[in-house]
């Protein structure tokens, strides 16, 4: 996009990347509209945009309710038409145990990371072509290119995103609206505080937010960092079933005795 957004808007911006990337493009003239479901936690970083000299309006909404999240879009959009949208809200769920993962944490992951991804862009649309520019950011991960057997549903979640994306981005060309899709690596939230196994080339959130920026400002179709990490899980997608399964079965073995020893 040209220059930079005055106006951003990102779902799940209490926490973790969509915090950061609040902090990144809050700056005198611009305002920022931040989601999520915790009042205060959204309140605390609406405080810090400010400082930083933005406008800060928070909207306590569920990204899996679609008509309160248009809703709040629509009311937002106009009164600050809207240049930048990040639908960035997520959770994960993680079986490292071999389980298979809980029916009802499947579901909920589904409706969040895909149905609140679709409930956070789709309102745009029409507005953003009737003005013939904005750009939409969606956040996938590198969990996109390949099958986690630890975490079957975000695996799934993000490859939907990823496609999604791709596939708006050659609609929405020809109306002058970007669309990019973010895959990232591992990134220092309260999401993934909890994993204990290796997290390899792990970034702080400031880190990846700086890089969404960069590769926003380049309207890139995938913005996919760290890149070494990036191409090693696209390159899994791409193996066997059965040689991928040995690898994992393989590194799952050596965690295992490392733990026993
Ligand atoms: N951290 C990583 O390693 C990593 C890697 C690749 C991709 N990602 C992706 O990056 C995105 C941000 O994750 P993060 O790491 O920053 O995690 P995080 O710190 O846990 O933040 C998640 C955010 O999503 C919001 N959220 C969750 N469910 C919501 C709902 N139903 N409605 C509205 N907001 C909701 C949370 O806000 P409330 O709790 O206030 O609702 C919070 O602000 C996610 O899509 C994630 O999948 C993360």
């Amino acid at each position: 996009m040209e220059g930079n957004p005055r106006t951003v808007v990102i779902t799940g911006g209490s926490s973790g990347i969509g915090r950061s990337l609040a902090l990144e493009y809050a700056a005198p003239g611009g305002v920022i509209g931040l989601l999520g479901r915790d009042a205060g936690r959204l309140e605390e970083v609406a405080v810090a945009c400010r400082a930083r000299g933005a406008e800060a309006v928070i909207g306590v909404v569920d990204v899996r309710d679609r008509a309160a999240l248009a809703a709040w879009l629509g009311d937002f959009d106009r009164l600050h038409p809207v240049d930048l949208v990040v639908a960035n809200a997520g959770v994960l769920v993680r079986m490292p145990g071999g389980e298979v993962e809980p029916a009802d944490d499947a579901y909920g992951l589904m409706q969040v990371n895909v149905l609140g991804v679709l409930n956070t862009i789709q309102p745009m649309i029409p507005r953003m072509r009737e003005r013939r520019r904005g750009q939409l950011a969606l956040v996938a991960s590198v969990a996109a290119f390949t099958p986690l057997p630890h975490s079957p549903s975000y695996s799934a979640s993000k490859a939907a995103v990823l496609n999604y994306g791709l596939s708006l981005r050659a609609v929405l060309a020809v109306h002058g609206i970007g669309v990019s899709v973010i895959c990232c690596g591992f990134v220092e939230t309260p999401m993934i505080s909890d994993i204990k196994d290796p997290k390899p080339f792990n970034m702080t959130p400031e880190k990846a937010a700086e890089r969404i920026r960069r590769g926003l400002e380049q309207d890139r179709a995938v913005i996919m960092f760290p890149l070494f990490f990036a191409l090693m899980s696209r390159l899994d997608g791409l193996l066997p079933d059965r040689v991928r399964r040995y690898f994992y079965a393989h590194s799952e073995r050596g965690r295992a005795s490392a733990v026993n020893r």
